[in-house]
C-alpha cells in the first residue's frame, strides 16, 4: 500500500480525531499495528496557527513517517496557504477534511459541509493539490457519502478528486446529515472503489476483525480507517491484522502489557500538555480504557476528581495491579477472542 512515494506497513489506519489523535495517541496506535495516521485537523485560518492548540497538533517530535496533517477550511486561497506552511514545518501528506461536522471557519461550515457544494469543493481540491505539487507531496482527501441521503455525492467528488490529481480517498459510510447515528454504509465505498483507480478507504463502525474482513470483502477497498473503536483499544489494529491474515483471533493482551502501555502514554500525554491540561484531557483516554473492564465505571467516577498527574498515575496503577491479579489477561474487551467466543455461542 503507498499514498503517493510512501510506502506504508499495513493497510489499516488510524482516522484522524480532533481532541483525540494527537501526537501521543498515534504514536500507540503505530505501535500496536496501525500502518499509518493522519494528525488531527488543523484550521486554514492564518490568525490561528500560532496558537497553542495549533502549534501542539503541528507537534510530530519522534513520530515515524510519514507525517500527514489534515487542513479544514472554506476557502481555496486559504487553504492551498495552510498545505504549504504546513508543508514547510514538515508534513509529508496533507490531507483535506471533507468528513467530518469541522467547525465554523469564516463564518461558514467546514469539513464535510464542503460537499454539497461541488465547484467549490474541487476549486479547495485544485489549490491544495497545486500548492503541494512543487514540493513532491501528495495530496488525500477524506468525505462522506454525501450531504444527506438524497444528496449522495461521494463518487461523483471523488472522481474528480482523482482528475484533479489526489491520490488516496477516504469515505466515511455516512452522510453529513447523519452526524454519527444510524448505521455506516458500504455500498457507497465499493461504488468508489469500483470506479477509481487510485487507492480507497473504507471508514465508519468497523469496531471488531470481523467486521474489518467484512468491510473488505464488501468494498474491496485498498484500506481500512478506524476511529472511535480504537479509543481505549489501540490493539485493535493488530487484533484485526492476525485475524485478516489467519483468520483467528489473538488472545486478549496481558494484563499487565495494558497497564504499561497505558502508563507510557499518560506520561507522553502530560509531557506534550503539561500537568494541568495533561491530567484533565488524560481522562478521557483514562476512561476509555476502563470503561468495560471490571470495576471500570466506579474508577473512572474516582479518576475524574484527582487533579494531579502523580495522583492520577497512582491510581491507575493501583486499579491495573489489582485487575492483573485477577485476571493475567485482560478479561473483556469488545472484539476480542473472548467476545468472539460468546457471539459465537449464541449464534
Ligand atoms: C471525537 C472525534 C473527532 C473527529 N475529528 C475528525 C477530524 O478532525 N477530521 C476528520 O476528518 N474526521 C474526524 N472525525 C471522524 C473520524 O475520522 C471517522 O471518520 C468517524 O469517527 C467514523 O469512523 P469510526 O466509526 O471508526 O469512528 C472525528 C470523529 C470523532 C469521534
Amino acid at each position: 500500500m503507498h499514498i503517493g512515494p510512501h510506502e506504508l506497513p499495513n493497510p489499516l489506519f488510524v482516522a484522524p480525531m480532533a481532541g483525540v489523535t494527537d501526537r501521543p495517541f498515534r504514536q500507540l496506535c503505530r505501535r500496536l499495528g496501525a500502518g499509518y495516521a493522519v494528525s488531527e485537523m488543523v484550521t486554514s485560518r492564518r490568525d490561528l496557527w500560532h496558537t497553542l492548540k495549533t502549534s501542539r497538533r503541528a507537534n510530530h517530535e519522534g513520530e515515524p513517517g510519514p507525517i500527514a496533517v489534515q487542513i479544514a477550511g472554506t476557502n481555496a486561497a486559504m487553504m492551498a496557504e495552510a498545505a504549504a506552511y504546513n508543508v514547510d514545518r514538515g508534513a509529508q501528506i496533507i490531507d483535506i477534511n471533507m468528513g467530518c461536522p469541522a467547525k465554523k471557519v469564516c463564518n461558514k461550515w467546514a469539513g464535510s459541509a464542503l460537499m454539497r457544494d461541488e465547484a467549490g469543493a474541487l476549486r479547495i481540491i485544485e489549490a491544495v493539490v497545486a500548492a503541494c505539487a512543487p514540493q513532491g507531496v501528495p495530496v488525500t482527501l477524506k468525505m462522506r457519502t454525501g450531504w444527506c441521503s438524497a444528496e449522495r455525492n461521494a463518487l461523483a467528488l471523488a472522481r474528480a478528486a482523482e482528475s484533479a490529481g489526489v491520490v488516496m480517498v477516504t469515505v466515511h459510510g455516512r452522510t453529513r446529515e447523519q452526524g454519527y447515528t444510524g448505521a455506516a454504509e458500504y455500498d457507497t465505498v465499493a461504488a468508489v472503489k469500483a470506479a477509481l483507480r487510485i487507492p480507497v478507504v473504507a471508514n465508519g463502525d468497523i469496531d471488531t476483525p470481523e467486521k474489518a474482513s467484512l468491510v473488505l470483502k464488501h468494498t474491496r477497498a485498498d484500506a481500512l480507517m478506524i476511529g472511535r473503536a480504537a479509543q481505549g483499544r489501540p490493539w485493535i489494529f493488530r487484533e484485526i491484522a492476525h485475524f485478516l491474515a489467519t483468520g483467528t483471533h489473538l488472545p486478549p493482551p496481558p494484563t499487565r502489557e495494558v497497564q504499561a502501555w497505558l502508563t507510557e502514554h499518560l506520561q507522553d500525554h502530560y509531557g506534550l500538555y503539561g500537568e494541568d491540561l495533561g491530567v484533565r484531557s488524560a481522562r478521557k483516554h483514562i476512561g476509555w480504557a476502563v470503561r468495560a473492564l471490571p470495576g471500570g465505571v466506579a474508577f473512572r467516577a474516582v479518576m475524574n476528581s484527582l487533579a494531579s498527574a502523580d495522583a492520577q498515575l497512582r491510581a491507575v496503577t493501583t486499579y491495573f495491579e489489582q485487575l492483573a491479579d485477577a485476571h493475567e489477561l485482560l478479561p473483556s474487551s469488545h472484539g476480542t477472542a473472548a467476545n468472539h467466543e460468546r457471539l459465537q455461542r449464541q449464534a
